[in-house]
């Protein structure tokens, strides 16, 4: 039986943090590890250099990228884990979907307009980031991409640019792909009570030391209760990121020491940090061990490279025909 394909990326531009967890990566790694996908995960390092020009700071965010999801369980085994920029088919074949897109079209994606609306300068790069997104996908034939909800729309664009590929050239080639995105994880808050979000600085990162990862949960904002005072469980930032961590007993557990008042934010944190420190047991270890070890990640990314370029060397090959560029 042929199995079904699963790409996702994440951008090298940055820390990683429980929302990107939460919202992909955990998703990523159980679905390799139920044997029903082919998988294709990758780091965005093209992606990246939209908002990034520092080769420390790349370098440094795309080890962390492999790093964490080694200690998150990812199985080099099941699946293709590679740098974007080692496939340079991505490139070549968003070249290709850059002739069946429009620039109103392109216009109306959302970081776009966000850039637009804050004045900022958008580059070509940024602008054309939809497209490149579409090539990663639609490379490998995705089924499904699993992301968190503010990725919804790149996917769309993608499953739009098959659609367009296929009627330009009179083919029925392209997947159309899903995005593959879980109701109660899909935004995950940050310490502020917004998305969690490497750009906004509210972040609990996954492997940071412990000292930082206890500044970011006893920076998590909070109201003027007093101890004593009920809380609304659903309207609480700490129990809001703790909830994701639980289990269906555990979880109507802290909704009751909320609910029934008595339950000081102090001890609400420390039970949060506690269950992230137990969470990060093993897997702490297993990363520092990577990130200390660049020759093996590069290693890893070389092998993952390897098992992509096959898949990608067969598209290209196929649209090359296709589009009469094989002559
Ligand atoms: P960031 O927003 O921090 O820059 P990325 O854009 O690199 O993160 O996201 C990588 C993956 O993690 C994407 O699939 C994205 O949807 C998901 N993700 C990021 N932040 C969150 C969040 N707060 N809640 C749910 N998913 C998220
Ligand atoms: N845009 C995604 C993000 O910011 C990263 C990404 C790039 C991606 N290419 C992808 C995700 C392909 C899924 C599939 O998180």
């Amino acid at each position: 039986m042929t199995k079904k394909v699963l790409v996702s990326g994440i951008q090298a531009s940055g820390r990683l943090h429980f929302g990107n967890y939460f919202g992909a990566m955990k998703q990523n790694v159980a679905l390799t590890e139920s044997g029903e996908y082919e998988s294709f995960v990758f780091i965005a390092d093209y992606h990246a250099l939209t908002t990034l020009k520092d080769r420390d700071s790349l370098s440094k965010a795309t080890s962390e990228i492999v790093a964490s999801y080694m200690a998150c369980g990812l199985d080099t085994k099941k699946v293709a884990l590679f740098k974007q920029s080692d496939v340079p088919q991505h490139t070549e074949l968003a070249t290709i979907f850059n002739n069946v897109v429009t620039v109103p079209y392109l216009m109306r994606a959302h970081a776009f307009k966000d850039h637009e609306a804050k004045n900022k300068e958008v580059n070509v790069g940024l602008f054309d980031y939809p497209v490149l997104m579409a090539a990663d996908i639609l490379m490998y034939q995705a089924d499904i991409v699993p992301v968190g909800s503010d990725q919804k729309q790149h996917v769309e664009y993608a499953r739009d640019i098959a659609g367009f590929y296929n009627r330009a050239w009179g083919v029925d080639y392209f997947k159309l792909p899903k995005e593959y995105i879980l109701k109660d994880v899909a935004t995950v808050p940050g310490i502020d009570g917004q998305k969690m979000s490497k750009s906004k600085g509210n972040v609990i990162p996954l492997f940071e030391d412990e000292e930082e990862l206890k500044k970011a949960v006893m920076g998590i904002v909070t109201d003027s209760s007093t101890p004593d005072d009920k809380k609304n469980p659903d309207e609480n930032i700490i129990y809001n990121i703790h909830k994701l961590f639980l289990d269906d007993s555990q979880n109507s557990e802290l909704r009751n020491k909320f609910e029934n008042g008595g339950y000081s934010y102090k001890e609400a944190k420390d039970d949060l940090l506690k269950t992230i420190i137990d969470w990060r047991k093993g897997k702490k270890d297993i990363y520092d061990g990577l990130i200390n070890n660049p020759e093996k990640i590069k290693e890893i990314l070389k092998e993952g490279g390897e098992k992509a370029k096959k898949k990608a060397t067969e598209t290209m090959h196929d649209v090359r025909l296709q589009t009469g560029l094989d002559f």
